[in-house]
């Protein structure tokens, strides 16, 4: 199927996107672009790219885009799109010794990355875990064991105070669904566990991990606004008889997130799983995990399709003829639009950034050109759906497109590029693409 080509991508003149006060930015991870293995400990993500078969090209993030070594000239290039905002993580394991103490190597790296990107007048959102959890943590149980919640405290503790002056805006965790259930109960990310129950409890310790980091952050830098970043993909029914099955997926991977962080409770279909797999709930856990928070980060990429299974559950459907990305997600702009729509409806949300959005595309280089126009169709599409909520009444305060550059895709490897920037891996060398240029376009058109 064919969608629409859009060649630029632009918003209506009056969009409140393009006003001062709307931030643009692009996004990042630690282990998806640092490289530089052997100056940290190992991670759980080291471990995973290990086993054979985990990661689809074999690959592993021991060089990635080797930005320990080249964030000079990666920060000149963030520069050079004019972008108000970059969003990085902060590796734990690159930060703190086995003995939990500070690598003054690793905070120092930071350091000087947040000094110069402050020089250059760039905003920083730091986002404290993207999934790179120290492997003598999971040696200890990982996100199953509860002290690891406390060590992801006490970590965020060193760590903000290392780095006074230096953030303008925290997140405590990215996408703690993708940690808890692509990690602990389906095994497709790293630690690569297969447990319903596993996946329960590492969702409620990764909450009580951001509910401890909040209090930490209050007190560290209560002028520094601070949240959480989630990732959303509506559920839809496959049939009209389907309703069932999109209601519980929405429930079990999307709301289960956003209802404990905003309002302390996880939803009804918590009751209805079998006692077995029900997490282990302490009793002032669920008011630590509801703390009150400055922003939600809503990541979106696409909508899922959901049918009923025999067994009252529901299963992924897939449906043909519709335009989908390299990693054969729907291309569904509209999603976005409902999406932001029905979480300011359903919740008392604070402000809202979409902290990532973008589409992983087969881009070809030649002649020292990416012409990536799905891509920048989709930016165009997207943008215009944020622009849309906003309209709408949502307070959707600012948008990174997901990512700087090609990276280190997960289970993925490097087969799945998402840059808006080029990664030659031969040879380290960055090019713009399509639709950087067009991104740089849409922001050097606003009147800053
Ligand atoms: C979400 C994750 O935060 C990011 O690390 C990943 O690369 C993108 N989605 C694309 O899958």
């Amino acid at each position: 199927m064919h969608l629409i080509v859009f060649k630029t991508i632009s918003l209506p003149p009056s969009s409140a996107l393009l006003k001062p006060q709307f931030t643009f930015g692009v996004a990042t991870a630690s282990f998806q672009i640092e490289g530089a293995r052997s100056a940290r400990l190992t991670s759980i993500w080291d471990t995973f790219c290990d086993q054979p078969g985990a990661i689809t090209d074999n690959s592993n993030g021991d060089t990635a885009c080797n930005h320990v070594e080249l964030w000079q000239q990666d920060i000149a290039m963030i520069a050079d799109l004019a972008v108000d905002a970059y969003r990085l993580s902060i590796s734990w394991p690159r930060v703190l010794h086995q003995d939990g103490s500070i690598n003054q190597q690793g905070i120092g790296f930071y350091r000087d990355l947040l000094t110069a990107l402050k020089a250059r007048n760039i905003k920083t959102y730091v986002t404290l875990y993207h999934w790179d959890l120290p492997q003598h943590l999971e040696d200890n149980g990982g996100w199953l064991n509860r002290d690891t919640a406390y060590a992801f405290a006490h970590y965020t503790d060193l760590v903000t105070k290392q780095l006074t002056g230096l953030v303008d805006s925290y997140a405590t965790l990215n996408e703690p669904f993708c940690s808890a259930y692509l990690g602990y109960e389906v095994g497709v990310h790293a630690p690569g566990i297969k447990s319903q129950q596993a996946g329960r409890q590492a969702a409620h310790h990764l909450l009580l991990a951001h509910g401890l980091a909040m209090q930490v952050l209050r007190a560290n830098c209560p002028n520094i606004e601070a949240g959480i970043v989630l990732n959303f993909s509506p559920a839809y029914p496959l049939t009209e008889n389907d309703t069932q099955a999109a209601l519980l997926a929405d429930q079990y991977h999307n709301q289960w997130y956003i209802k404990a962080v905003l309002e302390g409770q996880y939803p009804a279909l918590l009751n209805s799983l079998s006692s077995e797999v029900q997490p282990h709930i302490a009793a002032d856990d669920m008011a630590i995990i509801s703390q009150k928070i400055d922003f939600i980060g809503v990541n979106y990429y696409t909508r899922i399709h959901y049918q009923n299974t025999d067994d009252n559950w529901f299963a992924e459907a897939q449906i043909n003829n519709i335009a989908v990305t390299d990693m054969g997600w729907e291309v569904y702009p509209q999603g976005l639009t409902e999406l932001l729509i029905s979480l300011n409806e359903l919740y008392q949300l604070p402000k809202v950034y979409v902290t990532e959005n973008g589409a992983a595309m087969a881009d070809t280089l030649r002649d020292g050109q990416v012409l990536d126009t799905e891509r920048v169709s989709y930016y165009h599409t997207h943008l215009n759906a944020v622009h849309d909520a906003v309209e709408q009444g949502v307070d959707i305060q600012g948008y990174f497109a997901w990512s700087l550059m090609d990276n280190f895709e997960w289970a993925y490897g490097y087969e799945k590029r998402f840059g808006l920037v080029y990664v030659d891996y031969e040879n380290q060398q960055r090019i713009l693409k399509e639709s950087a240029i067009q991104y740089r376009a849409l922001l050097t058109q606003r009147k800053k």
